[in-house]
């Protein structure tokens, strides 16, 4: 266990100092946390992440990804397209991989944001019943992979017993929990959560694919016969779940990595997917140099396909941390809770990207295809996410 004198050593007086006032069963509490710490790379990851962090923009040539433009596809293509997606399904060839360990932070919803509901419809039914129906439609199994974190894996799982998982058949649906990571505060001090145990939290989506690895599903996803791994995001409300033309390209490709992209708006909060040199990126736009994000068409919406092989190999590769600053619970020096600003460390999924040798890119309306739930009010709203459900029939 990391004893007072480590801690101090390595600059927690914070954590030091609320020991030393603590009782032996809270301390005795505490203890398994403060065994598993690696106080040298805390110290290394707030300084790299944190202390010395700089935008610039990525070393290489920036050019827009080539992509494919749907609303200009002839129907015959997306016919073509639709049948090999589709028929790779029957095939038992797809599997649907949802990310859902988020903290929903911004839109503060009691519960896992897949919980949120717009008349009763959740945003778990809503990705439920598109993949019941293209299974009925195939008449085949079809694989979901739903990642939870440590916040919120119970009470996703209590959530789809109580709707007795929206008709899926339970055997092809498989929970898996994501790493976490310390937070810290802005003066790089380890905190504790308001139950006393050291504050922590979900090591950003980028934390699937050690998860993926760690839990056996890559292997479990070989046997199945999965060669296509269907990525989305659980807050597009929009989100097509194994859309089958989409599907079709990443067959025809055969590509490592296949996107869909939306045009941005002037300023958009949206990562940029670009190509650095030849390898394909998405560069957030809070890590692109003011104004460049704007010199670029394509918008992440965080819907990719990746070949199962490509993903196995790279995920044994590391990917970075990011810094985010959220408000969270936590207890004050004083063992009141607070809330207050945060430093968290994720890592993102998209910087997998760098490992893979082939891309393809869709570029698709975002009237039909990208409405995400971040926020309670405003723009990206609970407001503005119904409407597009409205405006889609699809509520
Ligand atoms: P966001 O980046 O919007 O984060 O997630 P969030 O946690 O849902 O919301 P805020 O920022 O706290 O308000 C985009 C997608 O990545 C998943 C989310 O569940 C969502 O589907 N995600 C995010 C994870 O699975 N794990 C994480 O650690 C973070």
């Amino acid at each position: 266990m990391a004893t007072l004198q480590d801690l101090t050593k390595h600059n927690q007086t914070a954590l030091a100092d609320m020991l030393t006032m603590m009782s032996e069963d809270e301390k005795n509490q505490l203890a398994q946390d403060l065994d598993n710490l690696d106080l040298e790379e805390i110290e290394a990851l707030y300084h790299d992440v944190y202390v010395n962090r700089h935008v610039e923009a990525p070393a290489g040539e920036l050019t827009d990804v080539a992509v494919e433009v749907k609303a200009a596809m002839a129907k015959e293509r997306l016919t073509e397209l639709a049948q090999l997606g589709q028929t790779a399904i029957k095939e038992g060839r797809f599997a649907a991989l949802l990310m859902a360990g988020g903290q929903g932070t911004r839109l503060a919803h009691p519960g896992p944001k897949g919980t949120f509901s717009f008349d009763d419809v959740s945003l778990f039914e809503l990705q439920a019943r598109q993949l019941l129906k293209i299974a009925a439609e195939c008449n085949t199994a079809i694989p979901w992979y739903i990642m939870t974190s440590d916040i919120n894996h119970d009470e996703t799982i209590a959530f789809f017993k109580e709707h007795q998982f929206f008709n899926y058949p339970e055997k092809d649906i498989t929970f898996f929990k994501q790493p976490n990571i310390v937070a810290l505060s802005p003066a790089g001090q380890l905190l504790l959560n308001p139950k006393g145990q050291l504050l922590t939290a979900p090591n950003g989506n980028g934390g699937i694919y050690e998860a993926l690895a760690a839990t056996g599903l890559y292997q479990a996803m070989k046997k199945r016969g999965v060669e296509f791994i269907y990525l989305n995001n659980i807050d597009n409300v929009l989100v097509k779940v194994l859309d089958p033309v989409f599907c079709g390209l990443a067959v025809e490709s055969g590509a490592d990595v296949t996107t869909k992209t939306i045009r941005p708006l002037n300023g958009e909060s949206v990562g940029r997917v670009i190509m650095v040199d030849d390898k394909k990126q998405v560069m957030e736009y809070t890590e692109l140099p003011e104004g460049l994000e704007n010199q670029f068409n394509n918008g992440n919406i965080g819907i990719h396909i990746f070949r199962r092989d490509f993903l196995e190999e790279a995920s044994t590769q590391g990917l970075p941390y990011h810094l985010a600053i959220k408000n969270l619970e936590q207890l004050d020096e004083d063992f009141a809770v607070e809330k207050k600003e945060t430093l968290k460390f994720e890592k993102f999924y998209f910087d997998i990207f760098r490992y893979a040798e082939t891309f393809k890119t869709l570029q698709v309306d975002r009237e039909s295809e990208f409405s995400p739930l971040k926020n309670k009010e405003g723009k990206d709203s609970i407001t503005t996410a119904r409407q597009s459900l409205i405006d889609n029939h699809i509520i």
